[in-house]
């Protein structure tokens, strides 16, 4: 008898344990035939979000608004997605920072390649100085290029996920989004505020079955990285030598299995997760839903 009993405690421990991986297998979203929209999809971490979805096996839409950048990330999309035997990609030159674009878009967007299953908003820009040289005007145009480009499609993709009661909307901040750093007077707080919104979002789309993540990529190796060198404070620089430089390819592939494995607060490497834990600790979702 006493024999029977240490092996029924392992063989409900077996089935518990194969129910768990089946319940937490179940909670992945599941990305194959999807429809991706990315803006800021024709460049650095957004291109290569947007290449990672191709091997996915989603329907993929880039957003930017320069032609040139639009058509060289098409066809280094096309010929993947050629390659992959995919659906072939498509892309719009919109600026997502107007509140009138975005309705257009996504409908547009929807009419070729399916309603919009994840959403990940890209597209942003650093502009660094010392806050008493800044130009009045950056203050403005760091919140548009950063928050309302994140604001406007998610509010028209928010409506229709929430009618399909399916879907996963990423937002993009950055390590000066969880905490100010020297030279950032411009693009830290309006980082803080995409965190906001990402916050509030969550708690939102929770009732209707749509996820949100909040991405906040360390220094990344793109075109916009090495054009925010140009003008970055000395003291900047120095501050963020130490935490490492990461190429756009890591930082979107690890960013995409945390979005896929719908974790809320996400960043790459060992200092941006340090950094993520302490500095957000009050708000980092909790939801594991199937
Ligand atoms: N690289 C880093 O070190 C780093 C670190 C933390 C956070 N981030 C954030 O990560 C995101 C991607 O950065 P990245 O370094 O990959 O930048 P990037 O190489 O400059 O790419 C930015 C993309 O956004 C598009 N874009 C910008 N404003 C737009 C608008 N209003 N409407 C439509 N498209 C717009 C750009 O295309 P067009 O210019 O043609 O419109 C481009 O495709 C940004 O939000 C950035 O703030 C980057």
């Amino acid at each position: 008898m006493n024999f029977y009993v240490p092996l029924v405690v392992v063989l409900l421990c077996l089935a518990l344990f194969g129910l768990l991986r089946k319940v937490s297998r179940k909670s992945k979203l599941l990305l194959k035939g999807e429809h991706v929209l990315i803006t800021g999809g024709t460049s650095g971490i957004g291109l290569e979000f947007a290449k990672l979805c191709l091997l996915h096996g989603c329907y993929v839409t880039v957003v930017g608004r320069s032609a040139t950048r639009l058509e060289e990330a098409l066809k280094v999309l096309r010929d993947l997605s050629k390659r992959l035997k995919g659906k072939e990609p498509i892309g719009y030159l919109f600026d997502v920072a107007e509140a009138n674009s975005c309705e257009s878009l996504l409908a547009q967007a929807e009419q070729k390649q399916g309603p919009i299953f994840l959403l990940i908003c890209c597209a942003g820009s650093c502009v660094p100085g010392y806050f008493e040289e800044m130009d009045p005007n950056v203050f403005e145009s760091q919140m548009r290029s950063n928050y309302l480009s994140a604001v406007y499609p998610v509010q028209s993709a928010f409506k229709r996920m929430k009618e399909l009661r399916r879907g996963h909307i990423v937002l993009t901040s950055s390590i000066g989004g969880l905490l100010g750093v020297f030279g950032y007077s411009a693009y830290s707080p309006s980082k803080f505020a995409v965190r906001g919104l990402a916050e509030v979002l969550y708690q939102e789309c929770l009732p209707f079955g749509v996820g949100v993540s909040l991405v906040c990529p360390p220094d990344t190796k793109t075109p916009g990285f090495d054009n925010e060198n140009k003008h970055k404070p000395r003291e900047t620089s120095l501050l963020s030598q130490g935490a490492g430089l990461f190429s756009a390819e890591q930082v979107a592939k690890e960013a995409l299995n945390d979005i896929i494995s719908r974790k809320f607060l996400i960043s790459v490497g060992f200092q941006g997760k340090m950094l993520a834990n302490g500095f957000a600790s009050s708000f980092k979702g909790n939801r594991k839903e199937s």
